[in-house]
């Protein structure tokens, strides 16, 4: 099927020039959770919902605060202001971001009956503001830089569905992947199948990259995501591509080196790679594989002369090959926005 709406031509288009392998004028540089609260504008449209959620569900400021860090950082991408979790309430399950606790989760499941009722399919007239979000901040951004819309990989949403919240070993999920694995994977089948409608309704809605973040794939082991997760997590990568083939979609995991030969196999144009990776083995193992990544968020406290020398280096390890710039993990709050400045600008500098 073709693409309903005809590309925009880009003023800055380095992100996709990257992504598909095209060594761009400028390297591309976006960060992980770039609209947030190490901002000032962020926090103050963040006070005016004290429910996150109610924020996400809110378009115009959804465009605001997405637009914050193209304007104030100069990345070279908006990614859109919303979260992995949205899905679970159209799955019915409630959530609630507490202040100092993260997400938690009123109904997890912890009943096989419950998952084997749960929806799949396309659940997006439920999810109607994500896409008003997409469509106002489409406007606001005009050709100026590309909008990532993401979801998060299945095995990180069922990690929260099961565990009720954040977890440190998740072995409320995995205790479920290995004493009842048919039952795991009808979870992760749905999980695959909404998922995947929504993906494909947000690049329909004008989003030009697609970002699958498993975040916490990497607590598996290589057989464990081998068998019980890729399969899932490579289904979404095509069912947005059997519709999108031009699409540039980014996989991300956190603390996972040891599944990359995996994720290499998902289909995805651009993996990213925490700090703990080794990005030069990674390079040379894959020398065709676009990567994302990888300076460690805690590098941001550094001094900007800091900041841009370790950004240096690795501009230097990555050489001439296209590279996505990025943070490992998400940007840290009381991070200042200047040195969130000096890391864009040290990638942008030229050599
Ligand atoms: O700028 C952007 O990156 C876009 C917005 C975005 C958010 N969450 C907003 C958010 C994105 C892409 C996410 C993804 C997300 N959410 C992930 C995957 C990436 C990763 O960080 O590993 C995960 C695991 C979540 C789940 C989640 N959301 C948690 C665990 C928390 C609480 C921890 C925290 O940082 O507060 C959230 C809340 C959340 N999502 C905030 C933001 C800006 C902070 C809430 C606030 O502002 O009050």
């Amino acid at each position: 099927m073709a693409d309903p709406i005809p590309a925009p031509v880009f003023r800055n288009r380095s992100l996709l020039d990257a992504a598909q392998g095209r060594v761009p004028a400028r390297p591309p540089v976006w960060i992980m959770r770039q609209a947030g609260r190490y901002l000032a504008d962020y926090r103050r449209v963040r006070a005016l919902f004290p429910n996150f959620l109610d924020f996400c569900r809110s378009p115009e400021h959804v465009a605001e605060v997405t637009i914050q860090p193209v304007d104030q950082i100069g990345v070279d991408a908006a990614i859109l202001f919303s979260d992995i979790l949205v899905l679970l309430p159209p799955m019915g399950l409630q959530v609630e971001f507490q202040e100092k606790r993260g997400p938690v989760i009123a109904n997890p499941l912890r009943d096989d009956a419950v998952i084997a009722a749960l929806p799949e399919g396309d659940l997006n007239s439920e999810l109607a503001y994500v896409f008003e979000g997409i469509r106002l901040t489409k406007r606001a951004l005009g050709d100026r830089v590309p909008l990532i819309g993401f979801a998060g990989g299945p095995f990180t949403v069922a990690s929260y569905m099961v565990e009720g919240g954040s977890s440190k070993e998740l072995s409320k999920l995995k205790a479920l992947l290995f004493s009842r694995p048919e039952v795991f994977a009808v979870l992760m089948r749905k999980l695959a199948s909404v998922t995947s409608a929504y993906l494909r309704e947000q690049a329909r809605q004008g989003a030009d990259v697609i970002t699958i973040m498993d975040s916490w794939a990497g607590y598996l082991g290589p057989e464990e995501y081998r068998l019980h997760v890729l399969p899932h997590t490579r289904a979404v990568i095509q069912a947005v591509k059997a519709e999108f083939p031009n699409l540039p979609v980014v996989h991300y995991a956190n603390g996972a080196p040891h599944l990359l030969p995996h994720f290499a196999t998902l289909g995805a144009d651009v993996l990213g790679l925490d700090w703990r990776a080794d990005m030069a083995a990674a390079l040379k193992a894959y020398p065709k594989q676009v990567f994302q990544g990888n300076l460690d968020p805690c590098a941001l406290y550094g001094s900007p002369a800091q900041i841009a020398e370790k950004t240096r280096a690795l501009k230097s390890l990555v050489g001439a090959r296209p590279h996505v710039f990025n943070l490992g993990h998400g940007i840290l709050p009381d991070i200042d926005p200047a040195h969130a400045r000096a890391f864009v600008d040290a990638v942008h500098e030229a050599n």
